[in-house]
């Protein structure tokens, strides 16, 4: 499926994609060092929209320290630091399995595109991958950061986004993607691992 630019600086779009993403999709964060040695992807469900105009969101990436005992070392949290720019990639059901699978393993030490077969696609501003089965991929910069405990939460606005050609059709986002049944929300990866 071809991939095409969403016009964000069009108001009424911008308030539906803030729509869009607030609706707690699970998301796959994509950075990388500034060098583009590292390519990290991050599974992440504490993300949401926090303001229409400018359109910004946040994302919330645990900040502890590699081999500390407790369970919030992130890969990808120094990664973001380093470029303050990040990838986020929206995912369909079809791809449950491989996001639960990223979200459990460390981008600085397994190649999550090898692993999972996931393909990665050059972005058009920031350095970061971008992943190509992803229905929606927009890229980030950051503009503010604040540590709220054993989580950072990064405040960015979107600098380019582009969807597959079915996602916005006619002024809408569509159906097919709108719906619960295809987007991939927490819940569905807590069933799938039998956790509740
Ligand atoms: C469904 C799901 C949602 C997650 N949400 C977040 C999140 O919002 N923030 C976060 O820091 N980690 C979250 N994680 C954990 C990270 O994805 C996980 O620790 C990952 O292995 C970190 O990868 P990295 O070391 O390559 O950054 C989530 C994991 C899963 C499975």
């Amino acid at each position: 499926m071809s991939k095409i630019e969403f016009d964000f600086s069009n108001p009424e779009n911008a308030i539906k994609l803030s729509f869009f993403l607030g609706n707690g999709q699970v998301v796959l964060i994509t950075s990388c060092d500034a060098r583009k040695k590292v390519q990290g992807i991050l599974t992440a469900s504490w993300m949401t929209p926090t303001s229409h105009f400018p359109l910004l969101l946040t994302i919330s990436v645990g900040n502890g320290r590699e081999g500390s005992e407790d369970d919030n070392y992130r890969s990808s949290y120094a990664l973001i630091e380093e470029t303050l720019e990040f990838g986020l990639n929206l995912p369909s059901k079809q791809l449950i399995e491989v996001v639960g699978k990223i979200g459990t393993l460390h981008s600085n030490q397994t190649d999550k595109y090898a692993e999972t077969g996931l393909t990665a696609i050059d972005a058009k501003i920031i350095k970061a991958n971008l992943i190509k089965e992803c229905y929606l991929n927009m890229e980030c910069k950051v503009t503010d950061e604040y540590v709220t405990g054993d989580h950072t939460v990064f405040v960015a606005e979107p600098v380019f986004v582009r969807l597959d050609e079915d996602v916005f059709v006619d002024g809408k986002f569509s159906e097919k993607h709108r719906s619960k049944q295809s987007q991939v929300h927490f819940g569905d990866i807590v069933d799938m691992w039998n956790m509740w």
